[in-house]
């Protein structure tokens, strides 16, 4: 028996030494030491020996236990101590990181991102970006722009008049459109200018497609030799860079009291095809016409030029163009918003489709 527990104890021995880690002595440990191991069960056959045996026989297999036990007690709590600084080690905790989960710091609202992405087209084309006052007079927003004094859009039922803003000309309003802000560059900055202005404006107005308070993108364009196949060309690029190639894009001859000539703009309707949906309806987004008006525009009316003359503005000498867009109108036919006032409901569920 002495044969066999030193035979054990040395192959143990070896096994414990070689062990890679605590998982590894742990099975050792069972294997050497747990209850149906062969060591313990020489212990428990002791008592059977005859007398004289008994006592070297117990000693050396108990010693044999003792000496395996503490070597295995030692490797662990070494292996222990290493898988634990490399735990600690991996499991770096950099405290200057964002809470976890890292909160979202939201993104911008989608007519934000409309806007910018179309001052990035202007940008491109070589215009500044400038704004103006959303406070204007009658002269801004009327009279210097060409308007009859007859003209619908003065009316009350129309316009939001400043009460105690004034007389005359003078009269305080809130801007129907950004269009005032033609002059007020114009007084400030000589020709050649390209500029669009992006603003707030306010029109009585209330439904699916009109709110009391929208955004528009005025452009102006002033130089010498400007015909309207510069503002055609114009609006092709910024309909091709905002709607991609497919868009197509209809002039309609209209009426602007400060353009002459005058154009509508319009961009085929994304809800259907020529007017009719899938299911051969008529599409009730485009009214069952293909198109979606986006942008008024023209050529500067020479009277407007006049009205800024002393500003060296000649119209003899100087031609422009002038556009002015909806960026609601826009955002709505490219992300096929379908009511105007989701914009301004704040409903995230609406407002986080666009991230
Ligand atoms: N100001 C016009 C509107 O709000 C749009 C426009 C701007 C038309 C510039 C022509 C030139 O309807």
């Amino acid at each position: 028996m002495i044969e066999r527990v030193t035979e054990i104890q040395k192959q143990a021995e070896a096994e414990i030494a070689a062990a890679s880690s605590s998982a590894a002595l742990e099975e050792l440990r069972v294997q050497y030491l747990g209850r149906k191991a062969e060591l313990p069960q020489l212990l428990r056959d002791v008592a059977q020996l005859p007398p004289e045996q008994r006592g070297e026989a117990g000693r050396t297999a108990n010693q044999a236990r003792q000496t395996l036990e503490v070597m295995i007690e030692t490797a662990a709590a070494r292996f222990e101590a290493d898988e634990l600084s490399a735990a600690l080690a991996d499991d770096n905790v950099d405290i200057t990181l964002p809470g976890s989960p890292a909160e979202s710091c939201g993104h911008h609202h989608l007519l934000t991102a409309t806007r910018r992405e179309i001052e990035d087209v202007f940008c491109g084309l070589g215009y500044s970006v400038v704004e103006g006052p959303e406070v204007e007079t009658v002269h801004y927003n009327f009279d210097a722009l060409n308007h009859d004094p007859a003209h619908p859009a003065r009316a009350r039922s129309d316009t939001f008049y400043i009460e105690g803003g004034g007389e005359g000309s003078e009269q305080t309003l809130l801007r129907t459109h950004t269009s005032p802000m033609q002059i007020r560059i114009m007084e400030q900055t000589p020709p050649p200018i390209a500029l669009i202005v992006p603003g707030r404006v306010f029109r009585r107005d209330s439904d699916a497609t009109h709110t009391p308070q929208f955004h528009q993108i005025e452009g102006l364009l002033v130089d010498e030799g400007v015909t309207l196949a510069d503002l055609k060309g114009t609006l092709l690029a910024f309909a091709r860079a905002i709607f991609g190639a497919d868009r197509e894009l209809r002039l309609r001859p209209h009426f602007f009291p400060f353009t002459e000539p005058s154009v509508e703009v319009d961009v085929s309707c994304f809800m259907c095809e020529k007017g009719a949906t899938s299911g051969g309806e008529r599409c009730s987004l485009c009214k069952g016409t293909g198109w979606l008006e986006v942008l008024g525009s023209g050529m500067v009316d020479p009277n407007v030029f006049a009205a800024v003359s002393e500003h060296g503005y000649d119209p003899d000498t100087h031609q422009g163009f002038a556009f002015g867009l909806g960026i609601e109108r826009i955002a709505m036919l490219k992300h096929g918003v379908p009511d105007l006032r989701f914009f301004y409901e704040n409903d995230l569920r609406f407002l986080r489709q666009f991230g």
